[in-house]
């Protein structure tokens, strides 16, 4: 997510003197060759994290620039030798300790989202399960735990999903203009958020991170990232696995994802074949070698965590492979879709347990419903994938 030309953020994308069609990527899918990229941070850095895959036209910018939107490197994307001490902070608010004495919340907030689901459905015949029990739990869960205010969620969901399309989309030059008003509107909503945040009474992440030293653009950065990442990922995989249970192509079906271990069963197939971050980027800031491969400097990595239409497209399209349709290449399972080594995911126990639980309720308070449309359109970003919607109807053994 670095726009800016001023930014201190590395190269863009090595989109020049590429024919069309052809990845601007180093792809790597081997899981030893993944690992090994990831743990060795100098020879392959995490610097390009956020760097727009589509380069930002000059109207898109301006938006950006006139609100002095700018995402300095603190955590996904920092390099520097602050990131050990910032990443401790952040951890502090997500220990497994406090993941785990956060499960009744979730469960009481997942029930009551799957009850209202029910009369809705009893209501209108028909329900967007992205909207009705995927979208808005895992937001308030985050908001709780970082000692924020739980307010604006619906502005939220929409800045997010924008700007995830912005950064990691191909959106043409129309759209990058809506999408950075988006991006815009988020940003200086979230400035106005910290200012009240670092002076408010108790604890939060944002007063912690100034009292570590951080600047209000460094917080801001921080802020922008993890509002992002620590709920629309996890909103996206409780989406799939909705859509996979109810598709039937899942181990489990929609009857046993209403146990405890039907569910979480489901999230780990879900998370290894077709994850909703199914790939991460690095740089090679110089030189280096990967296995008996030589790398020359500047080459842009992008790593498979996860089966997913981008390493692996379903139809040989070209690039770049942005169908948006349900056919997804599972890659074979294997423990890498949160990251690994000193950037890994402070998110994982947390996206996994909501994800169960939101499945796990849904299942138990809708038994026999059906996928009203299996063809639904995807979300396919180069980083991100999931249904936009699964609007279910009742089944025929289920109406009255
Ligand atoms: C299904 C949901 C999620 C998935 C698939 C996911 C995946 C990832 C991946 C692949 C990375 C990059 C790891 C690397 O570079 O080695 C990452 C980083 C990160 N994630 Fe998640 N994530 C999810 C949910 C969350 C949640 C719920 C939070 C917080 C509440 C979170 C917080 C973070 C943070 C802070 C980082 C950066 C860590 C660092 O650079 O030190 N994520 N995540």
């Amino acid at each position: 997510m670095n726009p800016a030309p001023t930014d201190p953020a590395p190269a863009q994308p090595q989109t020049e003197n590429l024919a069309p069609g052809q990845c601007p990527y180093l792809v790597v899918r081997d899981p030893e060759t993944v690992r090994d990229v990831l743990h060795r941070p100098t020879d392959f850095s995490p610097g390009n994290a956020l760097v727009a895959v589509t380069p930002l036209s000059g109207p898109a910018l301006r938006v950006l620039q006139r609100v002095r939107f700018a995402l300095p490197p603190v955590l996904a994307s920092n390099d520097t030798d602050t990131h050990a001490g910032i990443r401790k902070v952040v951890a502090r608010f997500f220990t497994p300790a406090t993941v785990a004495a956060m499960e009744p919340r979730i469960r009481e907030l997942a029930r009551e989202a799957a009850a209202n689901t029910a009369q809705q459905l009893d209501r209108a015949g028909h329900v967007d399960l992205v909207q009705a029990v995927a979208a808005f739990t895992p937001a308030v869960v985050m908001l709780e735990l970082l000692g924020l205010p739980v307010r604006d969620l619906a502005d939220l969901k929409r800045w997010g999903l924008d700007s995830m399309e912005l950064f990691w989309g191909w959106p043409d030059e129309a759209r990058q203009l809506e999408l950075a008003h988006s991006a815009a509107d988020f940003y200086v909503w979230l400035r106005r958020l910290v200012s009240e945040s670092v002076s408010a009474h108790g604890r939060n992440l944002f007063k912690s991170l100034a009292d570590h030293g951080l600047s209000t653009p460094e917080i801001c950065s921080l802020g922008y990232f993890l509002l992002i990442a620590g709920q629309e990922t996890t909103t996206q995989l409780i989406s799939t696995t909705l859509f996979r249970l109810l598709e039937g192509s899942a181990p489990s079906n929609w009857t046993a994802a209403a146990s405890e271990t039907g569910a979480r069963t489901t999230v780990k197939h879900v998370l290894t074949t077709e994850s909703s971050v199914p790939t991460w980027r690095r740089i090679a800031p110089q030189g280096t070698l990967l296995g008996d491969a030589l790398i020359p400097a500047g080459t842009e990595i992008l790593i498979e965590l996860s089966g997913n239409r981008i390493t692996r497209p379903a139809e040989p399209d070209g690039w770049p492979p942005q169908t948006h349709t349900a056919t997804v290449r599972p890659s074979t399972a294997y423990g890498l879709v949160f990251g690994s080594g000193i950037h890994r995911c402070l998110g994982a126990k947390l996206a996994e347990l909501e994800t169960a639980v939101i499945v796990q309720e849904t299942a138990a308070a809708l038994p026999g419903i059906q996928l009203q449309d299996p063809e639904s359109e995807w979300i396919r970003f180069l980083s991100f994938q999931a249904p936009r919607t699964v609007t279910v109807v009742k089944g025929r053994s289920a109406r009255s």
